[in-house]
């Protein structure tokens, strides 16, 4: 989609992967934006000013106090703007945007502007689950600002984990999306409204030491396509992801977890608030017993290493029998079962055994990484074929059952307690 006109600031801060903000400039300059580069003075020691300048035509602001500038810079920037992208952000400029501190050309000029904020946090994964940046983000989320990723990957200290910029076209789709007008609202396309429906995505990593992991090849598309389609049928949507690389969905409470045990604490803790759970993430059933302090080291002439493992908790299955156990209907209750013989008949068993109201089954060959799928919605009420469906169709197949199910119980539009 095009950019064309728009006036976009590019807030270029002191990460590592402040050199993929010139891909950022170039791509919106591509797509028809005018782009003008303001700068943290840590983000000038990483890449240099001038590679803006060559790519946009005009230098970057990297110091509020340069004498060349006739009045205040982050003013005139904040009003020119129709929005600002801050990527890379830091640990550090995403509290001072959290606190409202102007120190520098890139949070002065975000202090001063009312307009869209989208900001591409990057940081070590630490950095990123500390309970300070934790609070930071939540404080801008509910401020209304956007943020895409951080998502999964291979950190430049060589670690890995979810803390890796958003790739450039990632962040330019996420601003093409926020900045598009809304589109007009199809009342009879908001069948959720007001629903407070909870969608779990992606993988679980186990770990064994701190740099491997017991995981699998769920890619999180399933679950992302839930949480979309939920969310632009006017429902209320909390995603709960597991480490995937895929940016987060716009207008979504995101909770970002890695272990199952860290998914479950995350949907324990809201799930008297909801009014349908589905648990979309290939969960880990078993996670080693212990997690080595240090790196498992090979050593020559060592045998390998045993790792015992223990079980998980079945995530769905402590939904089922917590809602049994309050003679509820509420949440609504959905799982997947990924077999590779008798779908129907293990989804049928699942079904009764971890007392849900809707399996879905489909095979481990289309489950995990497409963009399709073909699948058996297994209900007590019967079940239904999907035929081979994009994820998107799927979801929304889902997404009719859950509606049908509360309209049945009469929870659909019902007052919350
Ligand atoms: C080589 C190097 C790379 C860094 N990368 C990051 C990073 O990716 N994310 C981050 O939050 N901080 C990173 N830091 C720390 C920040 O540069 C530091 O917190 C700095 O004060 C941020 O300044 P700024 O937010 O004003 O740009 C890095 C530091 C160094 C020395």
């Amino acid at each position: 989609m095009s950019l064309g006109g728009k006036h976009i600031v590019l807030g270029v801060t002191g990460g590592i992967a402040a050199y993929k903000a010139a891909y950022v400039a170039r791509e919106l300059l591509a797509r028809g934006a005018e782009v003008r580069v303001a700068m943290t003075h840590t983000a000038t020691k990483l890449v240099g000013p001038l590679t803006f300048t060559g790519l946009t035509g005009t230098p970057p602001v990297t110091d509020l106090w340069d004498p060349s500038y006739a009045g205040e810079v982050h003013v005139d920037l904040a009003r020119w703007a129709d929005a600002i992208v801050v990527a890379p952000a830091t640990a550090n400029v995403i509290a001072r945007l959290a606190h409202g501190l102007a120190e520098d050309p890139v949070s002065a000029t975000a202090l001063c502007f009312d307009g869209l904020l989208l900001v591409a946090p990057a940081m070590h994964h630490r950095m990123w689950q500390h309970p300070a940046t934790t609070a930071n983000v939540a404080t801008l989320r509910a401020r209304g600002t956007h943020l895409v990723g951080p998502v999964f990957g291979k950190l430049a200290s060589g670690d890995e984990g979810v803390g890796r910029m958003s790739e450039p076209l990632a962040i330019l789709d996420a601003l093409t999306a926020s900045l598009a007008p809304t589109a007009p609202r199809d009342l009879a396309s908001l069948d959720l409204e007001g629903v407070r429906l909870l969608v779990s995505a992606g993988p679980t990593f186990e770990a064994l030491d701190p740099v491997r992991f017991l995981g699998n090849r769920s890619s999180g598309r399933m679950g992302f396509a839930l949480a979309e389609r939920a969310r632009d049928r006017g429902a209320r949507v909390t995603l709960v992801r597991g480490p995937v690389a895929l940016p987060d969905p716009r207008d979504v409470e995101v909770v970002n977890v890695r272990s199952a045990l860290e998914m479950e604490a995350a949907i324990t803790a809201r799930r008297e608030q909801l009014d349908a759970i589905v648990m979309a993430a290939a969960v880990a059933d078993f996670r080693p017993r212990e997690i080595a302090a240090d790196k498992i080291k090979k050593s020559d002439g060592d045998d390998a290493p045993t790792i015992e493992l223990v079980r998980n908790p079945d995530i769905l299955a402590g939904l089922g029998a917590w809602r049994a156990s309050r003679a509820s209907e509420r949440p609504y209750l959905v799982g997947f079962a990924v077999e590779t013989t008798d779908l129907v008949a293990s989804a049928q068993k699942k079904l009764e055994r971890k007392k849900v109201d809707l399996v879905v089954a489909n095979h481990a060959s289309v489950a995990f990484e497409g963009d399709d799928n073909e699948a058996f919605l297994v209900a007590r009420t019967g079940v239904t074929p999907t035929g081979h469906v994009a994820k998107t169709a799927l979801a929304d197949r889902i997404l009719d059952a859950i509606r049908d199910g509360l309209a049945t119980r009469g929870s659909l539009g019902a007052p919350k307690s």
